[in-house]
Parts: structure tokens; C-alpha cells; sequence
């Protein structure tokens, strides 16, 4: 069913971020893996993060909720991941299934892993070729993508790796098949990537090293045969769910929002640096620290936004954050450019395509590249009235409410449905911040 943001003449207040979703993901992994009992506090409960817990309870982990965000996991150690009773679910989520299938790969269990028909849609050659060198094996149709079969060995053999692309996942991925792998596993990425499977590895007692490899290149290694020891940690709150609100405090015409508890890594802040170049003028109070991240208060306000050219060197920083980019380009003043991000064609939407509609739907004149989009910036509000096509993609969803705000007509999606698997109290902050979000 169709739901609609109709404009409003101020967007104001405080909100809470929500746990991060990358790092709620790694906690229910390390813990399940772990040789005790960790409690984890502010979980992102999304179906995302869900899927992950379920995993991890079918493959011999106990995982509880004992409140609302507070999760107690007790870690199957020595005894090791064994074959799930069913299929795995992994829905939505690139995340939990890359990561998952590197740690299920280097124990002796066979899997059988599933998602929706996004996920099944979504490129998994990227791991399965490296974790073949390793040792472990796929049953698939041929295509490298969901559903597919792991035949995992605890016999793995650690492999010096280096990604096509700078990905996170990938990396993870790796590094995770080589904890239990024989010997020191190394993945050399071209462009650092988010690192909180390093930053998290590390506070569950893992051994690992990273190291500059020359330019912007960088080598991340570890060693097999290690242990986790359990720990009780607190997630902080999601940068990136935490830019749908920024965003939408910048192109109101009566702007003022606070959100607290932001996680602040220099891997995951491009787009606050994109912003910051368009005119935005951000605060950040440091408040302390979460699971080894600073945590920040950032606050927002209306700005007056100019077009620009988005510096490659942000574009794995701001992965996530290019539908809500393009969304303040179209109220900026000027032309915005996005080069050097072709991997947006292969997130849970292809999202140039799916940006360069939701543009051209809301009178925004905008140009398709291969490895990004051009946005022709209305300088003040856009024209919307127009119905977004979401592809089942809760970031191009979530971008189009913000969108609608403050635009001139009301802009709708078809479905809101999925944004639940990475925030599932938007709509609620949304409505708290003054957004008039509503069905049909
Ligand atoms: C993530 C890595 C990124 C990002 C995703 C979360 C992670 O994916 O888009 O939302 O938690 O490692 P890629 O590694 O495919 O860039």
C-alpha cells in the first residue's frame, strides 16, 4: 500500500539514534561464537539484525531478549557451529549473509542458505571464490547467488586476499573464515572500509593487525585458531539511519534536530563530510563512548545548499548514504556530482537507478551514469507529487519521506514496509520530528 509525506513547515527535536545495524549484526555473530555468556544493550531490532540472532541460534548459540534492546547470547566455544536443523534466513540482508557464510564456513557443517528475492538477486561470487581457495564449498545453480548450499571444513587453509571491490562485507567475510582457518589469513583492501569487525573482533579478545600497504591501500590480517572471551557491550547509535534525519532538519524551511548518541568512525562519516561541503553547518558534542566508538550528540539546522562534486575518497565512507544525498542535491543550488560508486547497482535496489527515478518522478532533472548520477539541483524546494517505486529497498524508501517534507507536493511509495529491516522506529521519529507520514 501506498504511504505519502506531505510537506511541513518545521522539522524539530531530539531523538535517540538507533542501535547500528553493522555492528548489532557482528555483536550477535562474536557473541554466538564466543566461549561464555555476553549481554549486548541497544540492538538494532530490524529484521536485518533478527534474521542474524535466528542464524545463530539454528547453528547451536543461545540467544534471548531479556528487554528492549538488551540481548543475552551464550556462545556455542570450543563445541564450535553445527549444522542448522533447516534452511537459514537471511530475508534482506547482504550483511548477515556474507558475513554468516565466512563464519559458518571454517567449521564441518552443511547449510542451506536462503533470502528474499532481493537478496537472491545479489551477487555472493565475491565470497564463495575466495572461500573456495580456502577450502570450503557451494552447491549453487551456477550463478553465485541465494539459495545455495555450504559445505563448511575446519580444515581451512589462510589465503592472502585482495577484493575487487572495497567492501566491507567482503573483507569481513574473509577475515571471519580466517579466524578458524590454519595459518594467518590477510585481506588487502584498495580504500578502507567500515572497521568494526576488526574494532569488535579486537574487544572480544581476537588478535588482529591492520597496516598501510602503499596509497590508500591497506592489509587487515589475522590469525587462526583463536578464541573469543565473552564480553557485555552497548551498540551505538547508526550513523547512517542517523542521516535520514540530518537530512531532513537541512531542507526544511524551519530546521532545528538533535540526534543523540551517534556513532562517529571516520569509515562510516562521508556523508556528514558531503553535507559539510554543500553548506551544511553540523555540530557534534562528544558524549563518551560505545563498544570502542566515540559517541556524538549532532545537531542540525535549515541550510542554504550548493551543489558540488562528491570526492571519490568519500564514496566508501557514505556507501549507504547516496539515496539521501541525492535527495539534498535536489533542493541545493547547482549540480551535484557521484562518480566512482558503481557498487550502489548491486545494493538491496540497483540504487543509481532506482535515485535517478525518484528524481525525475519529482520534477528533478537528473543524468544516469555507469558509476553514479547528476543531480541538477532546484535550489529550494522541488517540485514532488511524485510516486516513488522502492524496489523493496528501505533506504530508498526512507529517502523519498525525507524527500517529501519539503518538497512542493506530497511524494508517496509503494511500500513502506521495508524499512523495518534496518530502522524500525523511523516512522516514529519521523512523526516526533514533525513529518506528516501517512497511508494512501
Ligand atoms: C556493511 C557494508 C556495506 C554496506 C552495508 C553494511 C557492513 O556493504 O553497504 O549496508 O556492515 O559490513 P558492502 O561491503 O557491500 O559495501
Amino acid at each position: 500500500m501506498a504511504w505519502t509525506s506531505h510537506p511541513v513547515l518545521s522539522f524539530q527535536g531530539v531523538v535517540r539514534a538507533p542501535g547500528d545495524k553493522s555492528c548489532s549484526h557482528r555483536a550477535l555473530m562474536f557473541a554466538g561464537l564466543a566461549d561464555g555468556t555476553s549481554e549486548i544493550s541497544g540492538l538494532l531490532e530490524g529484521q536485518d539484525v533478527i534474521n542474524t540472532a535466528l542464524a545463530m541460534a539454528a547453528l547451536g548459540a543461545t540467544v534471548e531478549q531479556t528487554g528492549p534492546g538488551k540481548w543475552m547470547v551464550s556462545g556455542v566455544g570450543e563445541a564450535g557451529l553445527r549444522s542448522p536443523a533447516g534452511d537459514i534466513d537471511f530475508g534482506n540482508s547482504g550483511t548477515g549473509s556474507r558475513l554468516m557464510i565466512g563464519l559458518m564456513a571454517g567449521y564441518p557443517l552443511t547449510a542451506r542458505l536462503v533470502g528474499d528475492a532481493s537478496l537472491s538477486k545479489r551477487p555472493m561470487n565475491r565470497v564463495l571464490k575466495p572461500l573456495e581457495r580456502m577450502g570450503a564449498r557451494f552447491d549453487h545453480d551456477g550463478g553465485g547467488m541465494l539459495p545455495l548450499t555450504l559445505h563448511g571444513s575446519a580444515a581451512l587453509s589462510a589465503i592472502d586476499f585482495e577484493p575487487e571491490q572495497a567492501s566491507a562485507q567482503v573483507k569481513s567475510c574473509i577475515l571471519l573464515a580466517g579466524l578458524n582457518a590454519n595459518g594467518t589469513t590477510t585481506v588487502t583492501e584498495s580504500r578502507p572500509t567500515r572497521d568494526h569487525t576488526e574494532k569488535m573482533l579486537r574487544g572480544f579478545g581476537v588478535k588482529l593487525s591492520t597496516r598501510p600497504a602503499g596509497g590508500t591501500r591497506q592489509t587487515v590480517s589475522i590469525e587462526g585458531g583463536q578464541t573469543l572471551t565473552p564480553v557485555d557491550t552497548v551498540i551505538p547509535g547508526d550513523p547512517s539511519s542517523t542521516a535520514f534525519l540530518i537530512a531532513g532538519a537541512l531542507i526544511s524551511p524551519s530546521g532545528g534536530v538533535v540526534v543523540e548518541n551517534v556513532m562517529s568512525n571516520e569509515t562510516r562519516d562521508g556523508f556528514f563530510q558531503a553535507a559539510a561541503m554543500m553548506g551544511a553547518g553540523l555540530g557534534a558534542e562528544e558524549i563518551g563512548d560505545a563498544a570502542g566508538e566515540r559517541l556524538v550528540d549532532l545537531q542540525a539546522a535549515s541550510a542554504s545548499l550548493k551543489g558540488r562534486a562528491i570526492p571519490e575518497r568519500l564514496v566508501a565512507s557514505m556507501i549507504d548514504e547516496f539515496p539521501i544525498l541525492s535527495v539534498l542535491a535536489a533542493f541545493a543550488e547547482g549540480e551535484t556530482v557521484v562518480t566512482g560508486a558503481e557498487e550502489l547497482r548491486v545494493k538491496e535496489s540497483d540504487r543509481i537507478a532506482a535515485v535517478v527515478a525518484m528524481m525525475r518522478v519529482n520534477g528533478v532533472e537528473v543524468e544516469e551514469r555507469a558509476d553514479g548520477f547528476v543531480v541538477q539541483g532546484c535550489g529550494g524546494p522541488p517540485p514532488g507529487g511524485g510516486l516513488v517505486e522502492t524496489h523493496h529497498d528501505h533506504r530508498i524508501a526512507m529517502s523519498a519521506l525525507v524527500m517529501g517534507t519539503a518538497t512542493q507536493k506530497p511524494v508517496s511509495i509503494d511500500d513502506p514496509g521495508m524499512i523495518a529491516t534496518s530502522y524500525p522506529d523511523f516512522m516514529a521519529h519521523m512523526e516526533q520530528l514533525g513529518a506528516d507520514i501517512r497511508a494512501g
